[in-house]
């Protein structure tokens, strides 16, 4: 059984104490920092460059887990390994050669990974399973551009899907996971789960990330 992580999104912490939001994640017992870097073009809004992962790196001792929602990734991976990722995320719609641009991240001693927006087919990311491109297969759950949407729950036939083809791979999930969603994206096969509103408003983060990752184990996998 893949490892069961916790990966708290710093979109949803408060943009003046980005340090602090990182050490009360990793405080609170979360596994890797996820790092949602937006551009502008590919998705409405713009958030953070490198340096903001390499003061998030700087300042923790866990992983950072970049996601890419850029329109040319290959353009940006040197500086974002560079900054202290460990793995970095590009997205199957960006306008790149996803096999090189995902060789390059692991060239430069990254974990790789792809991601799905919500209305893209599974179909897309099969040589990335079949030819093991990458460790981590992210699928959004929301519209990639905003923390705080509503989970959408017709996506997780394609984490079923994924999971079935590939026990080897980190199926992570992101957006609008909570107490309540958490339960049926690992039944369907997720084992790393992005979440940013739901724990950065919470008193008690340590207890609410245990309670997700005792959601996910209890229910692992058992809907597929
Ligand atoms: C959305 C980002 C997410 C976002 C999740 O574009 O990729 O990582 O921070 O936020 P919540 O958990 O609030 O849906
Ligand atoms: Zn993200």
């Amino acid at each position: 059984m893949p490892e069961i992580q916790i990966m708290p999104s710093i979109l949803a912490a408060d943009f003046g104490r980005l340090a602090e939001g990182c050490q009360r994640a990793e405080a609170a017992g979360a596994e890797q920092i996820h790092v949602d870097v937006m551009d502008g073009v590919f998705v409405p809004n713009i958030s953070f460059g490198p340096d903001v992962v390499k003061m998030s790196s700087a300042s923790v001792d866990i992983p950072q887990n970049v996601h890419l929602m850029v329109t040319r990734p290959q353009d940006h991976i040197k500086a974002f390994a560079s900054a202290g990722s460990d793995t970095i995320l590009i997205h199957i719609e960006a306008k790149c050669d996803v096999a090189e641009t995902l060789a390059a991240i692991r060239g430069m001693g990254k974990r790789a990974g792809i991601t799905l927006n919500p209305e893209t087919p599974v179909e897309s990311i099969f040589p990335c399973l079949e030819n093991r491109w990458v460790d981590e297969v992210l699928v959004m759950s929301v519209h990639p551009g905003f923390g705080g949407q509503k989970y959408l729950s017709y996506v997780e036939g394609k984490i079923a899907t994924i999971r079935r083809m590939a026990d080897w791979v980190d199926v992570s999930i992101d957006g609008g996971i909570d107490d309540q969603t958490v339960a049926a994206a690992a039944a369907h096969g997720a084992n790393l789960f992005v979440a940013g509103s739901y724990l950065y408003k919470q008193e008690d983060m340590q207890a609410a990330v245990s309670n997700l990752r005792k959601a996910a184990q209890d229910n692992y996998c058992k809907a597929i």
